[in-house]
């Protein structure tokens, strides 16, 4: 079993059921837009999906892009945030909006690097924008992924001692090809199929990989740490 295959697989199955999201490119419709994926990833991070479609169509329909965002009066933008909660994440985007316009003419930089110094941007969303925008190679880890990450290769050390353990597992499975999709697919695969109760195991298209599946004991990942 080669880790490669873990990749193509879930690929394979983005290109086939990838949730249709606003902030996510189309099909034959080339790379999705920087702008977006950063605000999505913004309010992706305290959100659940399903809050923020709407808010996102608000957003970018008001603001399409970085200039008109950062040109915007804070007090617009703090009462279109009202419902998403969490108003830091409101004050960093204008910060960030404002930082992209005034030191990087306008475009979001490219490498998780730059992107980290930017207001609201942690090593997660660095990771996350630099694969999803850019297809940068980046190692992309957030709650779905973890559980994926920790069934497949069975990880028995509890969170959150297991975290680097995990990060280097999906840094081992992580394609240098289409690095923003697979990172993606991991993110749908754990929000459908390999959900926390009860996961879709004979659907999956992991099984064959997955230490946990073929342990007979999925629920038991991640291990969560001793009370
Ligand atoms: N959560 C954070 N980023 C996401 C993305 N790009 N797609 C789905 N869920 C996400
Ligand atoms: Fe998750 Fe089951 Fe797939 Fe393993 S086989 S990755 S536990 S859904």
């Amino acid at each position: 079993q080669k880790t490669g295959d873990i990749a193509a697989l879930l690929l394979d199955r983005y290109d086939r059921h990838a949730r249709d999201l606003p902030w996510r490119k189309r099909p034959g419709h080339g790379a999705p837009d920087p702008y977006h994926v950063w605000l999505s990833e913004i309010m992706l991070q305290q959100t659940t999906v399903a809050a923020v479609i709407p808010y996102f169509h608000i957003f970018t329909q008001r603001w399409p892009d970085f200039t008109a965002l950062a040109a915007c009066d804070d007090a617009d933008v703090m009462a279109a945030w009202a419902g998403l909660g969490y108003y830091a994440r409101a004050r960093n985007l204008l910060r960030c909006a404002r930082a992209v316009v005034q030191d990087h003419g306008g475009m979001l930089p490219d490498q998780e690097k730059a992107l980290l110094s930017l207001p609201g941007i942690g090593p997660y969303t660095a990771a996350a924008i630099a694969a999803i925008a850019f297809d940068r190679r980046a190692v992309v880890v957030d709650a779905n992924i973890e559980r994926v990450a920790s069934r497949l290769f069975a990880i028995a050390t509890p969170l959150p001692r297991a975290k680097p353990d995990i990060y280097q597992r999906v840094d081992t499975i992580t394609p240098a090809q289409r690095p923003g999709d697979f990172a993606q697919a991991m993110m749908d695969l754990g929000a459908g199929i390999c959900s926390v109760k009860a996961p879709s195991c004979p659907i999956c298209p992991l099984q064959h990989h997955c230490m946990a599946w073929q342990a007979g004991n999925p629920e038991a990942y991640p291990v969560k740490p001793a009370k």
